[in-house]
């Protein structure tokens, strides 16, 4: 008896430790900032995207992000995907016959430029790395299909371990990360300096970035009277960037509910069939 409890305090004490020193090496000064959570319609386990909203994001990421980020590994066809932004199938294509895509002559193997169709992917503004460094101060934007999934931030123990169960299933450490680049610019604090070409914003490591504050309130129209505020565009095109990084989402999470209720009916069967097999033996 007194050992179990003896090994309860030691265990209690080494668990207390952990997340102690989890929670002191997230405070070091040149850590981003841990993001706020916020509440995202496609979080939780019965969570889906709005597709008034992942429409509203793509605007935001065609108009302003397209200008220096790429998204190659996103086609023009995928945006009429269920579960997606769910453009028509008219509208995706009048949409990828505007970009002019790079490819060969079949006749002379020359190079070409023609319309886009529905299997292509969105083509990068810049021809290269070096043209995009460039003409960013040395800073190469990174690719914007699976950034919601690339980027993140630690929440140190024990939370993480309870963002796995089921509930409160938080996987939304990435566009939570987006949306607090996206909304923190701030003026510098005294005594630090800041380089041409960079820009004070807590949320990102060493806190200093190389991209120009992208966002401004009224930048871009909405016909369906949204609010047009760089808070409302950071959600829209963090959501659409959430969307693009996992686009089967929606039906990963429905096929997910439909196993756990045939494994639960399949359990129930099988009790009372255990039950009727072994009701003639005696025990
Ligand atoms: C003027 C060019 C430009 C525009 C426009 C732009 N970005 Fe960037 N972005 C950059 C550059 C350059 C970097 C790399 C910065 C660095 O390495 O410090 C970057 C980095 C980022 C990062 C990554 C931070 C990280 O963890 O690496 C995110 C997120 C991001 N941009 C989101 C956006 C979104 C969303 C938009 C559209 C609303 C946008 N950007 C528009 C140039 C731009």
């Amino acid at each position: 008896m007194k050992m179990t409890s003896l090994f309860k305090t030691l265990s209690l004490t080494g668990l207390l430790a952990l997340g102690l020193a989890g929670s002191a090496m997230a405070q070091e000064s040149d850590e981003p900032a841990q993001p706020v959570r916020q509440s995202w319609t496609f979080a939780g386990p019965f969570g889906k995207f709005d597709t008034a909203q992942l429409q509203r994001g793509f605007m935001v990421f065609q108009k302003v992000c397209a200008n220096c980020h790429s998204m190659k590994y996103v086609s023009f066809g995928s945006l009429s995907w269920p579960g997606g932004p769910e453009f028509s199938d008219g509208q995706v294509k009048a949409l990828a016959a505007t970009y002019q895509i790079p490819d060969i002559d079949m006749d002379s193997g020359s190079s070409i430029q023609r319309p886009g169709v529905l299997s292509d992917h969105f083509p990068w503004n810049f021809p290269n790395d070096q043209a995009a460094r460039a003409a960013l101060h040395g800073a190469l934007p990174p690719d914007m299909s699976r950034l919601e999934k690339a980027r993140g931030y630690s929440r140190g123990f024990p939370q993480f371990v309870f963002d796995m169960l089921p509930y409160p299933m938080y996987q939304e450490h990435g566009a939570d990360y987006i949306y607090g680049v996206l909304t923190h610019y701030e003026k510098a604090p005294q005594g630090v300096e800041i380089g041409d070409g960079q820009y004070y914003n807590p949320n990102v490591a060493n806190h200093k970035f190389a991209m120009p504050p992208p966002l401004s309130d009224g930048l871009i129209s909405y016909t369906d009277g949204t609010p047009q505020t760089v808070d409302q565009y950071s959600r829209d095109v963090t959501a659409f960037l959430a969307w693009t990084a996992d686009p089967h989402l929606v039906e990963r999470k429905e096929m997910g509910l439909k196993v756990i209720i045939f494994l639960f009916v399949f359990a129930i069967l099988m009790y009372f069939t255990k039950k009727k097999v072994w009701s003639d033996v005696e025990h």
